[in-house]
């Protein structure tokens, strides 16, 4: 790894044994983008790259030169209005209203290590010999306003982690009205777009598309990273699969409004950028004064989408969660929202903990519903102390109950929000994000609190820390229900009105930030409707994320699949839940239902009372399972198999290994039962081709014996997966066929 200035010709090259990326000076000063993607050898100039060639009609930059035209130079951090015709990755109103900047070279800094960005989450190192950095500075004379754009290099995976800060060193304020995380411009457009769309229950399907001329792009203007789109798109090959073929990832550690976009031009150039959605931002700079943006962090594989998944998987688990649970496997939960809403009591929830505490659960959460007078969803947000009614010995009394059982307990909150209906509301009206003169939309009945003000911020502070104090909660989930509208900040000046929804999010940081270290020993999860805020920036401080609220086994799989393109399994929050399913009505085997939620952070979300003594033992089975294999499912290798999303999707399969190679754990679902099919073999990932390994179905009624194949054969032949039976047989095959059905193959290697 390392990052070399040619002082010659003006470049510089970052590179480690993976990826190259290549920079030069230009002529003008401003920065060209020469190369980004598999390792070169280093050599003094590439300059060559440059690909300077005069076309008609092209504006130019020297007198006589009609080569020399921004519009078909490829860039780093582009602008508008000074020749390029394309999106830019910033613009900034002066105060004479000109819109045109030039930023120019003036100098660089490489250093050792990552440094912190203040305020705003980021990957980082532990050691210096981790990554480089390099900070090239730029300015702009008029303006009297510098740009420092920063990289960084990891050693140990293909990833580059970028960011801008502008500072305005003029009397003159400025105003920023866009200020994109990153761009990079690719010489050629003959990729496919991959991005992770839904809605809310659905969210995080993998969804691709052809590039094509002009922008195509995905965002989220809801004031939270959203459930619609998340903030990560990879352009790939179009014959790159899973396994083979050139990627560039590119996702977001933000968990605000972003823009995330592909604008292909005429001359087939792609240029994509990603950062703070430009719409309702507008950032005003006095002197001294600076803006720094999120970070943006780049992956490139040759080697397809696994390979590309598996270096964010291991550079998000490792280097950008945080904290004692970084590093520890999850504790099996049991949460009681789908057990019983907001309809319970001590002695209800004392029933289903004590139920938990004998089937091996380790760790009771307490869901929406325990404070203020909150039977519904119409009041209490904000209130955040116990309802005597339901808890008559406060927080502090049930969780010393549960401890008592043996389990640890945790506790939802939703920090962000208040009813109308509220103490809190009565006593603070002014504290609601709510335009003047217009009325204000409601979402689940609730308002978003103006987080951008740190009086608000200080109050939901002291609340939480007071219950978090007294009582012995080892689990906070910190849930969101609701995207953002009316965004005004009461009282505040109309300048100030541009920074909202930015200083929101900084709100939002800066209570977790409060919070985990204040609380280092309590695990956060993090949970917005679900999975509206699955993103890299909640994951800097809650290590783990609500993946859904469709806890469906079947729509689980489709999912989960989508959240691995970018996000570890240790981050995916992954429960059992009652069947018929409470989204879908839909009915699914218990073995199925485990057989999903073991690949993330495990945990039951029913009432186990209410299940036979037969289910009750099989949970039992299940958690003592979980508790031998969550540290090779939530520390292994993950590799996509079979996709829900292609062919009919009615198989999906993926498998983690050890580090060592020497187990693994296959997932396989048949979704709907086929009648009369031929042979399948699924083809295993990550092996070693040297090792022979013990392959056992788990709980398999018809396979008892343990079969021995060699790691080669299981890579490059396959497993066998055919079903059992395809219309005949099935009183022999009872239980393993049917719809909804799964396995687990657990796979030893010999010798152990
Ligand atoms: C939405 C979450 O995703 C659910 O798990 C649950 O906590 C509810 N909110 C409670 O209101």
């Amino acid at each position: 790894m390392g990052i070399i200035y040619h002082s010659k010709s003006g470049e510089f090259h970052l590179f480690n044994d993976e990826v190259s990326y290549i920079i030069i000076i230009l002529e003008n000063g401003q920065l060209g983008q020469l190369y980004y993607g598999e390792r070169v050898a280093d050599r003094e100039s590439f300059g060559h790259l440059l690909e300077l060639q005069a076309r008609p009609m092209a504006p130019c930059t020297f007198a006589g030169d009609l080569a020399f035209s921004m519009e078909h130079i490829k860039q780093e951090y582009p602008s508008y209005g000074h020749g390029d015709m394309r999106n830019p990755a910033y613009e900034i109103l002066q105060k004479n209203g000109s819109r045109v900047s030039e930023f120019v070279y003036r100098g660089y800094r490489i250093y050792p290590g990552k440094p912190v960005l203040e305020g705003l989450p980021a990957t980082y190192t532990e050691d210096n010999c981790e990554a480089d950095t390099l900070e090239i500075v730029l300015q702009d004379e008029v303006m009297d306003t510098e740009l420092v754009l920063s990289y960084t290099i990891f050693k140990n995976y293909a990833a580059i982690a970028r960011n801008a800060r502008f500072t305005c060193q003029s009397r003159n304020e400025i105003i920023l009205e866009e200020a994109m995380s990153a761009s990079v411009d690719l010489p050629d457009r003959d990729f496919e777009m991959i991005e992770l769309t839904g809605a809310w229950a659905r969210e995080r399907a993998v969804k691709t598309r052809r590039l094509e001329h002009g922008v195509q792009s995905i965002y989220s203007m809801r004031g939270c990273s959203s459930n619609n789109y998340n903030p990560f798109i990879a352009l790939k090959r179009p014959n790159t699969d899973e396994n083979n073929g050139e990627v560039y990832g590119f996702s977001l550690v933000y968990s605000g409004n972003f823009l995330a976009q592909a604008e292909v031009d005429t001359y087939d150039v792609t240029r994509v950028m990603m950062g703070i959605h430009p719409r309702g931002f507008s950032w005003t700079l006095k002197e001294g004064e600076s803006f720094q943006t999120p970070e943006a962090v780049f992956v490139y594989s040759s080697k397809g989408l696994n390979k590309m998944s598996q270096v964010y998987h291991e550079l998000y688990r490792t280097r950008l969660a945080r904290g004692k649970w970084r590093d520890e496997v999850r504790p099996i939960l049991i949460n009681n929202w789908e057990a019983t809403y907001f309809n319970f009591n001590e002695d209800k929830i004392l029933t289903i903990a004590e139920k938990a505490k004998t089937l091996g659960i380790e760790l009771f959460v307490l869901d929406d519903g325990w404070f203020g007078k909150r039977d519904d969803d119409t009041s209490s947000l904000g209130d955040w102390y116990p309802d005597l009614d339901k808890l008559p010995d406060g927080i502090s009394g049930i969780a010393e109950k549960i401890n008592k059982l043996g389990m640890k307990f945790g506790l939802w909150f939703e920090p962000e929000m208040v009813n109308k209906d509220s103490d809190l509301y009565r006593r603070y009206p002014q504290w609601l994000l709510e335009t003047p003169d217009r009325q204000s939309s409601h979402g689940r009945n609730q308002f978003v609190l103006d987080f951008s003000k740190s009086e608000v911020v200080d109050h939901i502070y002291g609340m939480m820390e007071k219950i978090l104090s007294e009582a012995a909660v080892s689990y906070v989930k910190w849930d969101m229900n609701r995207c953002m509208t009316e965004v005004y900040s009461t009282g505040m000046d109309a300048e100030y009105q541009g920074k909202v929804m930015h200083r929101y999010i900084l709100g939002v940081y800066d209570l977790y930030d409060r919070l985990t270290k204040r609380f280092p020993e309590v695990l956060f999860e993090s949970c917005a409707s679900g999975g509206a805020r699955f993103d890299p920036g909640m994951m800097y401080y809650a290590p783990q994320c609500w993946t859904s609220d469709d806890t469906d086994a079947v729509e689980r799989l489709k999912i989960q699949y989508g959240t691995s393109m970018v996000y570890p399994l240790s981050s995916m929050g992954a429960h059992v839940s009652a069947v018929p399913n409470h989204q879908l009505l839909r009915s699914t085997p218990l073995n199925t239902r485990a057989n999903v939620a073991y690949f993330g952070t495990f945990g039951y979300e029913l009432d186990l009372n209410t299940l036979t003594g037969e289910e009750q033992k099989e949970v039992a089975e299940q958690v003592a399972f979980m508790k031998e294999y969550r540290k090779l499912i939530q520390q292994g290798t993950f590799y996509r198999l079979v996709s829900p999303f292609e062919d009919n999707g009615n198989v999906t399969a993926w498998m983690v290994v050890s580090d060592d190679k020497k187990e693994a754990l296959v997932g396989y679902y048949r979704t709907l039962q086929e009648v009369n099919t031929g042979y399948r073999r699924l083809k295993l990932r990550g092996l070693d081709e040297c090792l022979s390994y013990q392959v056992t179905i788990k709980k398999e009624i018809t396979v008892k014996d343990t079969v021995t194949h060699g790691g080669d054969e299981l890579m490059h032949v396959g497993l066998f997966v055919s079903d059992a039976s395809s219309g005949e047989n099935h009183e022999k095959y009872n239980g393993s066929n049917g719809d909804y059905q799964s396995r687990l193959y657990i796979l030893k290697a010999e010798n152990m």
